[in-house]
Parts: C-alpha cells; structure tokens; sequence
C-alpha cells in the first residue's frame, strides 16, 4: 500500500498514524507509554479550552506537559470565538509551548451545542471559517500548523462534513480529520467509513485521516484501502491496548502483527502506566485516574468480576502490584477480546441545538460557552 508519509508543518511523519485527542486519558504518561510501541507517530495531547488557556490554571499547566523526549508535541483547542482561539494559540506560540495544533468541533456534549459550540459549529459556516482562518493565521508566526477534527455533522439530516472539510482546506488547515459517526451516533452504532471515502473525493489538497471503529491494525488498514484516507487517526481501540501503535507499523509496513500479550505481559504495563500518572498527578490523583484504566487493560482477559472490582478500586500502587502478583500470568485473550468496545460505548443521543440555530447559517454569532471549563468528546 502506497500511503504517502503525513506533513504537519516541517515535521514528516510515516506511517500516517495518529493518536486521537481523547479528554482524560491521553495526558503525557499515556503518550509516553504509547511512543514506546510507536516512536515516531503524532500523539495528540487532551483537548484544553482557549478560555482555560488565555485565563491560565493550575489544571492548565498540568494538561500542558509534555515528555522531555516528545520533539513533536501535539494539542487540541476547543475554543468557540475566533478572538480568543488566536490569543490561545499567541500565547502558547510565544512560550513555544506546542508544535501543531488541533481544532475540535466534533464535541456532542449538550452544554456546549445547546450553545451552539462543539459540533454545532460547523452548522455555522462564517463561523467556522473565522475560527479556522485566526487558528491558523496565529500558527503561522510561530510554524505552528493547524489541523481540524470533525463528525459528519448533527444529525443523518444535518450533514455538514463535505462543506466543513472545504472549509477548513480553504482556510489554511494542513490536514483534516472525520469522526465518520453523527453527533446523534455520539459513540454507536458503527462508524460510516463510506462518508471518509467521499470527504477523500471532496478535498483534494490537504491529508484527509479517517477516524472510528480501528480497534486492531488490520482494521486500519481496510479503512485506508476502503476510502482511500491519507491516514488513521485512533481512539478507543488503544485504551488498555497501546501496544496497537506497534502493530499498526507492523501492519502498515507489511509485517505480520504479533499475537495479543498474555496477561503477564499485560501487568507489567499496567504497573508502569499507573506508576507515570502517579508521578504526574499531585497527592492521589494519578492512581484514582489509573482506575479506569485497569477495566481497559483487563478487557478480554477472563478474570472474573471479583478481579475486576478489585483492581477498578486500587488505591495504592503497592496495592496493584500485590493485585497483579495473584493473577495468573499465563492467561490469554478470549477470542476476539481485542474487539470489545471500550471508553464511550453509547448513542445515539439527543443533541440539543439553540432554538432556531438552522435557520441562518450565514449568521457569526459567537456561542457563548467561554465558561464551561472541561469536556470530553468529538
Ligand atoms: C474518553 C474519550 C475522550 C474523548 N475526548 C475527545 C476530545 O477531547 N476531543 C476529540 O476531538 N475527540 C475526543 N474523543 C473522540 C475520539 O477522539 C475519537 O474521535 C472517537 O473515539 C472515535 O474514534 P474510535 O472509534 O477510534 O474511538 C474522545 C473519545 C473518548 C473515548
């Protein structure tokens, strides 16, 4: 397969393969881990907001870490307001803080769309070219390229994805990436590869990565050879499973995938994971954090429900390692344990919109959800 390496900026990368932003999970211990079975892919931090950004917390500089070894550090910005996405990306431009940027405005969650924020955006045509025009134009006095993230649009009578990927071409974004699902999917059923075929067919002069449903490397590599993508960008088929960046070279560069780890070969990732969150976090917080974790990790490996509460309550790293220790290590994946859904698993979902928000498209009113300060999803 001849997949061309993917150019953000200066930096080349090949396989075209890329972390997706994922709220709460890809901090810098989780991209530390993942480089380890895939060096040189894009590992794109969790999305911070612009106002969080120009206001600066605490939470702030925590989410804003990177690893001494990560040369290319990737972010994504939600952010509603041209003025406020710019000023974002100065201040992170000036501090050289960051090497690419990515733009989100697939995010379903009611408190932002109900505002006409997250993926209400691109119903908004002025507004999203406005957005994406000022990211982009701030990154250029930095080198900073921008790309954007996107679904297919509201709702399968809201598709907006063609004209939003125009968009963003048209308006200085060096690649883009489609969430194939709806903001109505939210997470289920499955994702819609054919809507990245034909986003590849609409926008012809900037990369276009595809993005849902690759939970093993073989599945990357039918969406690039069903679409025609420029690339893959991953989300839930790597929580628990970070290994996968290393098969997904393998697989990419035609070599055979090596078989899923025993379960003792699993813990010991589990340990090294949790021990970096904890060293991460302050007081608590890393091994709290892990917890969610241990329910990825062990997915497919039968261990019992008992096992499995145990390790989601872990309080303590002595305690996991003591958890670890009493399991047998030689335990294998189910069949087609690699497959089971993990992370957001549910749709679809209403999404509420403003009263009239479809009416003009034209309109640039700017939403105003400057105050919500976390969120999770695209
Ligand atoms: C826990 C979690 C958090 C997420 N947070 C974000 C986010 O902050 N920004 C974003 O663009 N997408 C976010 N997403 C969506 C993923 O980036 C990705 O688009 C989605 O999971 C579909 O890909 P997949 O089928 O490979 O998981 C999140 C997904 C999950 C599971």
């Amino acid at each position: 397969m001849a997949l061309a390496p993917l150019q953000l900026g200066k930096h080349s990368v090949w396989p075209p393969v890329v972390l997706a932003p994922m709220a709460g999970v890809t901090n810098a211990p989780f991209r530390s881990l993942c480089r380890k079975f895939g060096p040189d892919l894009i590992y794109v931090n969790e999305m911070l907001m612009a106002t969080g950004l120009v206001n600066g917390s605490r939470k702030t500089d925590t989410m804003l870490k990177f690893g001494p070894d990560e040369t290319f550090r990737s972010l994504q910005l939600y952010g509603s307001d041209p003025e406020m996405l710019s000023r974002a990306i100065h201040k992170l431009g000036t501090a050289e803080a960051v090497d690419h940027i990515d733009l989100n405005f697939g995010c379903p969650a009611a408190k932002v769309t109900r505002r006409g924020g997250g993926a209400a955006v691109p119903l908004k045509r002025n507004l999203l070219r406005a957005l994406v025009s000022a990211a982009v134009e701030a990154g250029n006095n930095y080198g900073i390229p921008v790309t954007c993230k996107f679904r297919m649009g509201i709702s399968d009578d809201l598709l907006t994805y063609i004209e939003t990927g125009i968009i963003c071409e048209q308006s200085g974004a060096v690649a883009i990436a489609l969430h194939a699902r709806t903001a109505q999917q939210h997470y289920a059923p499955s994702a819609h590869w054919e809507a990245i075929a034909e986003l590849k067919r609409a926008v012809k002069s900037i990369p276009v990565l595809g993005n849902g449903d690759i939970w093993e490397a073989a599945d990357a590599v039918k969406m690039v050879e069903q679409t025609n993508c420029d690339g893959v960008v991953i989300g839930r088929g790597c929580l628990g499973r970070p290994w996968l960046f290393r098969d997904l070279i393998d697989a990419f560069s035609g070599r055979p995938i090596s078989p899923s780890p025993l379960l003792g070969e699993v813990l010991p990732i589990m340990i090294e994971h949790a021990t970096a969150l904890c060293d991460h976090f302050d007081g608590d917080r890393g091994i709290r954090d892990f917890r969610k974790h241990t329910g990825w990790y062990l997915t497919g490996y039968p261990v019992g429900g008992e096992v499995r509460r145990k390790f989601s309550e872990v309080s303590s790293l002595d305690q996991l390692r003591m958890l670890a220790d009493s399991l047998d290590p030689s335990i294998a994946i189910v069949p087609g344990g690699e497959r089971i859904a993990r992370g957001h698993t549910n749709g679809p979902i209403k999404v509420v919109l403003p009263e009239g928000y479809v009416a003009d498209r034209d309109d640039m009113s700017i939403p105003d959800d400057a105050d919500v300060l976390q969120l999770s999803g695209g």
